[in-house]
């Protein structure tokens, strides 16, 4: 496949994009900078440096395979040593100052940092599981900032980063050029990817999946057929986009589960042309597809995933993303809300906007719930009764956006989420006041 250029699709910005999700991707920012027919002529186009970011083993299967060519005007190899720094509020897994949690959880939003803080500055690590250095599961956590990246750029080595933003909008600066991405829009940036992040206004806020397990793709689609949930065509990657800037960069990469940071002597995001199919990319949720019922019961929430991180066990995902987006719900003789259950993957969710319809009051934007492995949950005793008693006409959920991280392993908590002062001690109280309604 080989992808077009489209504009930009929101008013005020002049980005264009390259779209489709995992295209092979072509892009220069110089006419002549990529070159033609082959990877690694003698000499690159333009005095340029050719290099290749490989994200998948070089043997994994054609299908899955990632990787991308990139022309820069110098070479990543060109760095001093990175030397470790410290992070307060920054974990991975194993998470070891925590503790595996059978209860229901759910905080408030995380609150700004007391001091200015920039995109890495203000990470915060709610949970995580699997084992970083295994690339196996995923890291939670917040982004916080309320001044952009200057002089700074960072870039996950241990995983993908799946940022959901839910206040402020931001201007993602990769190797590979330029996203911007707003609340409502979701952006994935390839593992190992340079990038700095600018805000779009006073403040930003938002929820990352750090992934990593194996890169996010499109969960098949099965008897839906060719077309629905999130469509290939609407996942969007940057035009190629370059610095040529000799100054002092502080480059942060996360390794091995902490933090390491080399002063170079020019930007990393230097890249000039590129083509392949590793990079970032962005989309936009209002796009999702969604299915539902037409007839009665309501499927599995697995219908409204967005992504997947498949695990080596077919169907039990590293991590999915689901989006619970605006939607008509018609079921007939059906309640309608999310069902009670138990699990034996863990949820963890986070809404963007609007109400939740499992969940009348107290969980609100910003916010979040993590309902670990087997944990029981359900719609809190006011949704359930109003659920269970209204008239069932047609009826639309609109502007609302939750969404949940889903894994296979339970999640571990930081000490410091667990025991945060946002965190809602009394979250059980929501299912006390369900009535015991036996007639038997
Ligand atoms: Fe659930």
């Amino acid at each position: 496949m080989t992808s077009t250029i489209e504009p930009g699709v929101r008013a005020g910005t002049e980005l264009a994009y390259l779209t489709g999700f995992g295209n092979e991707h072509h892009s220069e920012a110089v006419p002549g900078a990529l070159p033609v027919g082959r990877n690694s002529p003698q000499r690159a186009p333009l005095g340029l440096y050719a290099e290749q970011h490989s994200a998948t083993a070089f043997t994994e299967p054609r299908a899955h395979n990632r990787r991308s060519w990139v022309y820069r005007i110098r070479p990543s190899a060109a760095h001093p040593p990175f030397h470790p720094i410290e992070h307060p509020t920054l974990r991975s897994a194993p998470v070891t100052d925590g503790l595996p949690d059978p209860n229901r959880m759910r905080w408030d939003p995380v609150p700004f940092p007391g001091e200015p803080a920039d995109f890495v500055d203000g990470l915060y690590t709610i949970g995580a599981t699997g084992n970083v250095l295994q690339r196996a599961g995923i890291g939670i956590h917040v982004y916080r900032a309320d001044r952009s990246m200057t002089g700074r750029c960072f870039a996950d080595a241990d995983g993908e980063l799946l940022l959901v933003p839910e206040l402020g909008g931001l201007m993602v600066h990769t190797e590979y050029g330029r996203l911007r991405v707003e609340p409502g829009e979701i952006a994935v940036i390839g593992r190992g990817v340079r990038f700095r992040v600018d805000l779009l206004g006073d403040r930003a806020r938002g929820y990352v999946c750090e992934n990593y397990g194996q890169p996010f793709t499109l969960p098949e689609l099965g008897p839906i057929g060719a077309n629905g949930l999130a469509n290939p065509r609407d996942f969007q990657y940057p035009v190629a986009a370059f610095e040529d800037r000799e100054a002092t960069v502080e480059v942060v990469q996360k390794f091995g589960g902490r933090l390491w940071a080399a002063e170079y002597d020019h930007s990393p995001l230097d890249v000039v042309a590129w083509h392949g199919n590793h990079a970032a990319y962005k989309y936009d949720t209002a796009r999702f597809n969604v299915m539902g019922t037409v007839s009665y019961d309501h499927p599995d929430p697995s219908i409204y995933t967005v992504l997947t991180s498949p695990s080596e066990l077919s169907g039990q995902a590293n991590a999915d993303f689901v989006v619970f987006a605006p939607r008509w719900l018609v079921g007939e003789d059906t309640f309608r809300p999310p069902w009670y259950h138990r699990n034996v993957m863990s949820e963890f969710m986070g809404l963007v906007k609007g109400v939740y319809d499992a969940k009348a009051e107290g969980f609100v934007p910003g916010g979040a719930s993590l309902h670990n492995m087997w944990s029981a949950h359900g719609p809190d005793a006011a949704t359930y009764a109003t659920a269970s008693t209204q008239e069932l006409v047609p009826q639309k959920i609109d502007d609302t956006l939750a969404f949940m991280f889903e894994t296979r392993w339970p999640v571990v908590t930081t000490d410091f989420a667990a025991s945060a002062a946002h965190r809602q001690p009394g979250y059980d109280e929501v299912w006390r006041g369900i009535r015991r309604e036996f007639t038997g």
